[in-house]
């Protein structure tokens, strides 16, 4: 008996996909040349798989945000947020992001996972009932096992599936909490969010959103999918992370809810866990403003969007949803996906590989994430060699 025995099946499959040369789950780059070129070796990659929607990481201003904080705060915080770990910047930015969001209040954490680890878990718990939309992200899996409370799943993207749920559990006296997202990071699609709310509003449950991939892309100041809607101030509690538009790592929450504040104190992935650097926090802070001041960036991101869309559908391939910043090519199987991912790294683009079970509906895709930084030739050249992919078979 060996504690590794239970990864023998995940070992050969492993072993299998990487047969083909590259290994879609170890890249490494060398170097980091832009937003959208990076470089292994000597050789440039265009970067279609980043989640860097607004390509904020190599921003002057966002540079020396960051800079400045190393200089005036050191390079760590060597602590948690509720003992040594708060710093000025931490502050700043919850109240900064509290008065984007027009919410009483905002909580910053190290990192989006942890983020929904300390609202899920820190609200529900035992005897209370959690409703997940089925393709929600792993860490609103884990949040809700750690949480204890009952878990009810409802089909992906279907109020009236969340509604007959609701039903079923209206006589019981358990608090309720609705998860969904707002854009779907694997498929891309987007929630309806305003139907969400008003099927949580006539069952009296709670709603919480998570923007991760949506924040900075969605609605008139960039706020998510929820604002885009309609209704931002009817979701209870919005999360989100820094690690995508806001080209930082961490995570928020923000809420009205006049007790809100009492996470500092009873979410065990708050209090547990040395805070963001200070670096990491001011990089943020530099970012959302940047948010705020350029509308543009959504526009060119949207556009990029639309220009890849349209592209890969030409070439030939299957897109698993509508135009958003998040364009996924279904394959069709693992190992013709870790094929075609192959062939995309050698002709000089790299994606995402997501394959099962990591993927909902047992997919294999190429994931692309566009950049409002990506170029129109970048973009085509991205399409170009989909194409050399799709006459693989
Ligand atoms: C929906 C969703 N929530 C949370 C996270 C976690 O964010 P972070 O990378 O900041 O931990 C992700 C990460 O991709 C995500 O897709």
């Amino acid at each position: 008996m060996d504690l590794f025995d239970k990864f023998q099946p995940l070992k050969e499959a492993y072993a299998a996909l990487t047969a083909g040369g590259g290994d879609p789950f170890g890249v490494a780059f060398d170097n980091i040349l832009s937003p959208t070129i990076g470089l292994i070796g000597d050789r440039e990659i265009v970067l279609a798989g980043t989640n860097n929607y607004l390509g904020l990481t190599f921003d002057e201003a966002v540079i020396s945000a960051a800079k400045n904080a190393l200089e005036k705060f050191g390079t760590g915080t060597t602590g948690s947020r509720i003992a040594n770990g708060t710093f000025g910047p931490h502050r700043l930015l919850e109240q900064e992001m509290a008065a984007h969001y027009g919410m009483s209040s905002a909580l910053v954490f190290t990192t989006g996972y942890q983020a929904n680890l300390s609202v899920v878990a820190g609200l529900a718990q035992k005897g209370d009932q959690v409703f997940i939309d089925a393709d929600c992200h792993a860490s609103i899996y884990d949040a809700c096992q750690l949480s204890g409370a009952e878990i009810i799943r409802f089909a992906h993207n279907d109020p009236s599936s969340l509604d007959r749920r609701l039903s079923r559990s209206d006589s019981n006296h358990s608090n309720k909490l609705v998860i969904v997202e707002g854009l779907y990071s694997m498929f891309g699609d987007i929630a309806p969010i305003d139907e969400f709310v008003e099927v949580k509003n006539r069952h009296k449950a709670y709603l919480m959103v998570d923007e991760a991939h949506s924040f900075g892309g969605f609605g008139k100041q960039g706020l998510g999918v929820a604002e885009d809607c309609g209704v931002l101030k009817e979701a209870d509690f919005l999360v989100g992370t820094f690690s995508k538009s806001l080209a930082g790592i961490g995570g928020f929450a923000v809420s009205d809810h006049p007790d809100f504040d009492l996470l500092r104190v009873a979410a065990r992935a708050y209090m547990f866990t040395a805070s963001s650097s200070a670096a990491s926090i001011e990089v943020t802070r530099a970012a959302l403003k940047i948010i705020s001041d350029r509308p543009s960036l959504r526009k060119n991101l949207w556009e990029n969007a639309h220009r890849l869309h349209a592209g890969l559908k030409s070439v030939g391939f299957e897109l698993m949803a509508d135009p958003s910043p998040i364009v996924a090519a279904d394959l069709g199987d693992p190992m013709r996906a870790a094929k075609a991912w192959n062939v995309l790294l050698q002709s000089g683009v790299y994606v995402n590989l997501a394959i099962p079970p990591g993927t909902p509906n047992s997919k294999s895709l190429l994931r692309c994430s566009v950049s409002a930084a990506h170029t129109s030739e970048q973009i085509d050249f991205i399409v170009d060699c989909f194409a050399k992919v799709a006459q693989l078979d």
